[in-house]
């Protein structure tokens, strides 16, 4: 292997990287990404701008990265543009500032979209691995992300070896790239352990530019402890579906799970996993987290499909020591399978996704506050939920000590709109959007998912209009979020200038 390719430092692999240069990278979330390359480019877009020279590259990654990639090119103020998704705090106030052009995409749409020539192919592809063989097989680490198509498509790649993660993940990922319509073929899975593709992502040698040597675990943060409004959240998860089984809706051997990011995504699942009505069940999903990890080690979890492996390190460290358990039980794709509309209708997921804020008929915002500062991007919400067998979403009824509430009368921005939105969950409860008028709505999610002290104020709203199909009063309708920024707290919305003069 040494003779094969060329191996240099993470800073000599940089300088073949000059300003306005395309570059895809692989991971999704921190997971899988590379770690010292793109610190050396940001080093080096530092070092131009010392000299008053220009210094910018744009990115392609599967989703969020971690600080290495997207911490410390936003720092160093070298991104041109960024898509499909971020989560990083100096990323995000970046973007938020104007310095840092950002697009957020559906995730299952970014690598067709490379493909047909919708956005610059990259010219480089920098990519994180555990194996490398002479003839072009890279075997990827925790994530596969848009690895198969940034690797096709890029004149040059360049390989980070990371050696924390065993040569033996081979056989963990489940790589295919469908054809182009009009030749696209189905994608064949019929359960979530189905595998239709091949364990790596296979280049020609030639296009390897170099390959640099690395020792780092992946940038996973860890989650904020549960407390009673995300235990509350996950309980009332839980007990809808055990129901939804009971009443026939599920079929009894029950469905496979998708479910979203962050600390609320990682309660509901704890949840699922230690109530009793739910039988053991498969996920079909994006994003594995610590939580999947351990119902897979109890058995509450059978099989878990995804995109990457999200987990801290010390959960990481302790699968390597058991993957021989693992084999068999999970699986890593590239984002265009593991969030396939085609597959989420034809598998039947239920999806459970996180809004920021829902509007009382069901439009749910998930990215952005008060309708302007982005706060991650739409991810692979909407690719699930659109084709769900039942899309749920999950909020805490309120936010900042009380004092937004989260269900609003006309969400600032639209991620999933009413059709798509099934269910909401609250701490306080459930609504069943299903088969219901946009009144019938209101009253059904301010019955069961506003916190107390906000149903008057929501229930006064409905009455700003004469009758109509949607009471959306335009003059009244983002009130509530105005209040918010005069006095600080929506309680103090008052309607009484919009009132209906009898
Ligand atoms: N207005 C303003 N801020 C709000 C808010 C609202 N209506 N609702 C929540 N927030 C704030 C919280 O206060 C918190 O702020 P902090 O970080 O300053 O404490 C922040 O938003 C995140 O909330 P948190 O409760 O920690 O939620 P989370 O970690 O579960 O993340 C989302 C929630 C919506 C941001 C996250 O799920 C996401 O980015 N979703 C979109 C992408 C997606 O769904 N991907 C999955 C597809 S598979």
């Amino acid at each position: 292997m040494k003779q094969t390719y060329k191996f240099v430092t993470a800073e000599e692999a940089a300088s073949y990287v000059n300003d306005g240069d395309i570059i895809g990278f692989s991971g999704f979330t921190p997971a899988g990404c590379p770690k010292e390359v793109p610190t050396a480019i940001a080093k080096r877009a530092e070092a131009f701008h010392a000299e008053g020279k220009e210094f910018k590259i744009g990115i392609y990654t599967g989703a969020s990265t971690g600080d290495s990639l997207d911490g410390a090119l936003a720092r160093a103020n070298a991104i041109l543009f960024r898509t499909p998704y971020q989560s990083n705090k100096d990323l995000r106030s970046a973007l938020n500032g104007e310095r840092a052009p950002y697009f957020d995409m559906h995730l299952s749409s970014i690598a067709p979209h490379l493909r047909f020539g919708f956005m610059p192919k990259p010219k480089f592809a920098v990519l994180e691995v555990c194996d490398i063989t002479a003839d072009g097989e890279l075997v990827l680490t925790t994530a596969v992300g848009i690895s198969p198509t940034i690797a096709n498509l890029a004149d040059h790649i360049i390989v980070e070896w990371n050696h924390k993660h065993p040569k033996e993940l081979r056989g963990f990922h489940d790589i295919f790239e469908p054809l182009d319509p009009p030749h696209r073929l189905p994608m064949t899975l019929l359960t979530p352990s189905d595998r239709m593709g091949i364990p790596v992502v296979k280049v020609d040698p030639a296009k390897i530019l170099c390959v640099v040597e690395t020792f780092r675990d992946d940038e996973v943060s860890g989650f904020t402890p549960t407390d009673d409004v995300t235990d509350n959240i996950g309980k009332n998860v839980a007990n809808f579906l055990a129901n939804e089984i009971k009443s026939g809706r599920i079929p009894k051997e029950f469905l496979p799970i998708q479910s979203g990011v962050g600390n609320i995504a990682n309660a509901v699942m704890a949840s699922l996993g230690t109530n009793p009505d739910i039988p053991v069940f498969e996920m079909y999903t994006e994003v594995i987290q610590d939580s999947v990890i351990e119902l897979l080690r109890n058995g509450k979890i059978k099989f878990a499909s995804g995109c990457s492996l999200t987990i801290t390190t010390p959960i990481l460290k302790k699968l390597y020591e058991d993957l021989e358990f693992f084999r068999d039980k999970l699986v890593l794709r590239p984002q265009e399978m593991s969030n396939s509309p085609e597959l989420a209708r034809r598998l039947g997921l239920i999806t459970i996704n996180t809004a920021l804020e829902a509007d009382i008929f069901g439009n749910v915002n998930s990215t952005h506050v008060m309708g302007s500062k982005m706060m991650n991007g739409i991810g692979g919400s909407a690719d699930f939920t659109r084709s769900a067998y039942i899309s749920i979403f999950t909020t805490p009824s309120t936010a900042k000590n009380g004092k937004i509430s989260a269900i609003v009368p006309m969400v600032t921005h639209v991620d999933q709109n009413e059709h798509s939105v099934n269910i909401i969950i609250t701490e306080h409860g459930v609504a069943d959007l299903r088969g219901k008028s946009p009144i019938q709505r209101a009253e059904e999610i301010i019955a069961n998912c506003v916190a107390p002290e906000y149903k008057q104020i929501l229930t006064d709203y409905l009455d700003l209009s004469g009758p109509c199909h949607t009471p959306t009063n335009l003059h009244a309708c983002f009130e509530m979020h105005t209040q918010f920024m005069k006095s600080g707290n929506m309680l103090d919305t008052s309607w009484e200038e919009y009132k209906i003069k009898e």
